[in-house]
């Protein structure tokens, strides 16, 4: 399959996108939302999310995963599943388990007539792999402790549920999405302005597959339209390998700040995508890194826009060359 192609194979069609206020989830349900019926789930506590909703025409619809009851959810044809507790949430492994893995089995449940269904994973879900890129058969790993922990369970409840109500699945492994919404990259390109070092492991390069907005919107929505039983289980990140040192570096010189690196066993491993299953079933990326990483500081600090459109764009390979 060739690069990313409009994003709106789905048309006139009902989709719930749980998760709709979060980095991967909104701009998914706002591409939906161009041509079909589309709700979008979270807790919305913030007035502003159901604002941000509603003004990209999706539905709001309030619901705690980990509490609520999902039968009164409306009838739907597909669902993007991205709602998850992270970060701090996740900390607490009983609370990362019933939102992250049994909310997945009693939505599967509830959506047991749909013509596809995506759970969301991560590419924490792997054991590091030192000396190649992360394939889907690798053994599971705890990257990042309960969480990575509650998505395997997730992943597994979701085979469970899907096979036994035969309701075609994808489970998408997520490696490190970026864009205006922010990211691994727009978290370190704040560290750099702020002159705080970036810390990386000591396994040098540390190579990445970020994958920017527009192609998370694009192989997001393929995702859905793919699913199959048995589950599709499949890495989902950009096609091009960077290292987190060359995306830093080009960072810094758009914005005229050398990034200063400390390696440290404290940082997490890099996770490396292997993408050949990607491409098989759902297609390849089409943003080249770079464009996407300029892209994602002008949006994220408009206050720099002079500096970074009077930035020559170095060619490809310039850190080697330098
Ligand atoms: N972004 C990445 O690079 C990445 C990488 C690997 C995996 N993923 C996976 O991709 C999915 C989306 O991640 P994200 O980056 O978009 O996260 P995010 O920006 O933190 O968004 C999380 C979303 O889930 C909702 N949510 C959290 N707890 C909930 C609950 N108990 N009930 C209902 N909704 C709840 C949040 O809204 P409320 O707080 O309003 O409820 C929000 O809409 C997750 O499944 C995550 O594990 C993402």
């Amino acid at each position: 399959m060739s690069t990313a192609q409009h994003p709106n194979s789905i048309v006139d069609r009902q989709v719930l996108v749980t998760g709709a206020s979060g980095r991967v989830g909104f701009p998914i349900a706002r591409a939906l939302a161009d041509s079909n019926t589309v709700y979008g789930a979270a807790r919305l506590a913030d007035p502003e999310d159901t604002a941000r909703l509603e003004a990209h025409n999706i539905t709001p619809i309030r619901v705690d995963l980990g509490r609520d009851d999902m039968t009164t959810l409306p009838d739907v044809d597909y669902v993007f599943h991205a709602g998850a507790a992270l970060g701090r949430e996740a900390a607490d492994w009983r609370w990362a388990f019933e939102v992250n893995a049994q909310a997945a089995g009693r939505l599967v449940a509830r959506y047991r007539d749909v013509t596809g269904f995506v759970y969301c994973s991560t590419g924490s879900v792997y054991a590091y792999q030192r000396d190649h890129p992360l394939r889907e058969d690798d053994p599971p790993g705890l990257h990042l402790g309960a969480y990575s922990l509650s998505k395997i369970a997730g992943e597994a409840i979701v085979q469970f549920a899907a096979g036994q109500w035969n309701v075609p699945t994808t489970i998408i492994r997520i490696f490190s999405t970026y864009g205006p919404l922010g990211g691994a990259p727009a978290d370190r390109l704040d560290r750099l302005l702020a002159g705080r070092e970036i810390r990386l492991h000591p396994d040098r390069p540390n190579r990445f597959n970020p994958i920017y907005e527009d192609d998370y919107v694009a192989l997001g929505i393929r995702a859905l339209t793919v699913a199959r039983v048995p589950t599709l289980v499949v890495n989902w990140a950009g096609s091009e390998t960077v290292s987190a040192e060359e995306y830093c570096e080009y960072l810094g010189h758009l914005v005229g700040v050398p990034p200063r690196f400390v390696y440290t066993e404290a940082a997490y491993s890099p996770l490396w995508a292997d993408v050949t299953r990607m491409h098989e079933v759902l297609g390849r990326t089409a943003v080249p890194w770079r464009d996407g990483m300029r892209r994602m500081a002008t949006a994220r600090h408009p206050e720099l826009t002079d500096r970074l459109e009077d930035a020559p764009i170095p060619a490809p390979g310039f850190l080697r060359d330098a």
